[in-house]
Parts: structure tokens; sequence; C-alpha cells
């Protein structure tokens, strides 16, 4: 978790073209790329499947970051695998209606990393009895459901207490954050102790994708 990783979000692409999407993302200097899977139930808003986490791992090699806003995420999860996830992160929330421990047990005999998830509403305390079973813990930073929201500061608490944690109990995992990271955002971020920056709008949406990807390192 040393290591800062830029992962731009699929979510802000052109739908139309992503295999080029994916490539400019890699091109611009991204390190993973962050798919968001909706389900129209956990949050208001549908976006894409399995389908499509093939369709990127079939014309791209990079890393697959795959952020689960659905209910049942243990039932659907064979098929991201299949699909060719990376890692796999599902929300701590009960709305997201499974048992969290058995899900990251699952997602980890599959062979694939594990990440665990935290809404704005969410305290962190919640998290705490996964963090020694997890590669990544993902602190949202808006209210799931749409790109294009503004940055939650506040969540900045979450980041600090989990860096804290990590550094006392000697565990490893990255910490990520998701929604409204920008070059304006991502120092306050980088300076909380998150590792994993997450961009959709402010990369691809961007005049120039290079350009803002250095910018979020902070280059
Ligand atoms: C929000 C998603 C985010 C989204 C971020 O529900 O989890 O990953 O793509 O988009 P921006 O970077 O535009 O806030
Ligand atoms: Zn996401």
């Amino acid at each position: 978790y040393q290591d800062l990783i830029v992962a731009p979000s699929l979510l802000a692409a052109d739908f139309g073209r992503v295999a080029e999407e994916t490539s400019r993302a890699i091109n611009s200097g991204g390190d993973w790329m962050h798919l968001d899977i909706m389900d129209g139930n956990f949050v208001d808003n549908i976006s894409f499947g399995p389908a499509m986490v093939e369709t990127v791992h079939a014309t791209n090699d990079v890393f697959l970051d795959v952020h689960l806003m659905i209910q049942r995420p243990d039932h659907y999860l064979p098929r991201f695998v299949a699909a060719g996830a990376d890692m796999i992160t599902v929300h701590v929330e009960p709305e997201a209606t499974h048992d969290v421990g058995a899900t990251l047990a699952a997602i980890r005999a599959a062979g694939v990393k594990a990440g665990l998830a935290l809404n704005p509403a969410t305290e962190f305390e919640s998290v705490v009895p996964f963090l020694d079973q997890i590669d990544m813990l993902l602190c949202m930073t808006v209210v799931p459901g749409f790109g294009g929201q503004s940055f939650m500061g506040d969540m900045m608490a979450k980041v600090e207490r989990a860096a804290a944690i990590r550094a006392e109990k000697g565990l490893s995992y990255h910490i990520e954050v998701d929604g409204g990271v920008d070059p304006d955002t991502a120092p306050i971020c980088r300076a909380a102790g998150a590792n994993v920056l997450v961009a959709g709008s402010s990369t691809f949406k961007a005049a120039d994708m290079k350009a803002a990807v250095s910018a979020i390192r902070g280059e």
C-alpha cells in the first residue's frame, strides 16, 4: 500500500467505446480500472454487469477493481470472478444483504483480492471487525450511485482511523477513496493516508486526461 494508485472509473467513460476508453485511461497513466456495478436496489442507479467486466478484461491487461453496489454480492460473486475481476469490493451496510465475513472469505478463496466499502453515513466501527480479512478498505466520499458529485471532506476522519489501525495492528490493506476526487481534493486524500484514488469525471471528462491523472497523483 506504499505506492499511490490512480484508478479511473469507467462510469465516466464513453460506453460506446469501452475498449478505447480503457486504453486511453492506461495510456494517460491510470494504474487500475475502477468498475462500478449498480443494481438499482442497493443504489438508485443501474450501470453494467459481468459482461462489461469481461469486455474490459478481454481487451486490456489492466488490474480490474470491481466495486459492487448491489444486493446479494455473494450470489453474483462467481460471475465477476469468471469475468476477470482482480479485486472485488463489497459493501458493509445491512442493505447489501449478505454475510460480510463469509463473502470476504469467498472472494479470497476464489483467488481474488477482497475489498470492503462503507458509505458516508456508515460509522467506521462497522468495518473494524473485518479489517484483518481485507486487501482494501474503500471509504466512499459521496453517496454512491452517480458520478460527478461533490467530495465529502469529513470522510477523511475515517481514512485517518483506517491508517492508524493498520499501523497499530501491523495490517497492510490499501485505503481507497471514491467520489469527487480531482486535482484539488486528491492532496486532501493523500494527506489523510489514502493510497488508491478513484477518479471518474475528473479524468475521463478532462480536456487532457494525462495531465489530470498526473495532477491527481501530485506530480
Ligand atoms: C459512485 C461511484 C464512483 C464514481 C465516481 O457511486 O462509486 O466510483 O464513478 O465518480 P466521480 O469521480 O465522477 O465522482
Ligand atoms: Zn466506485
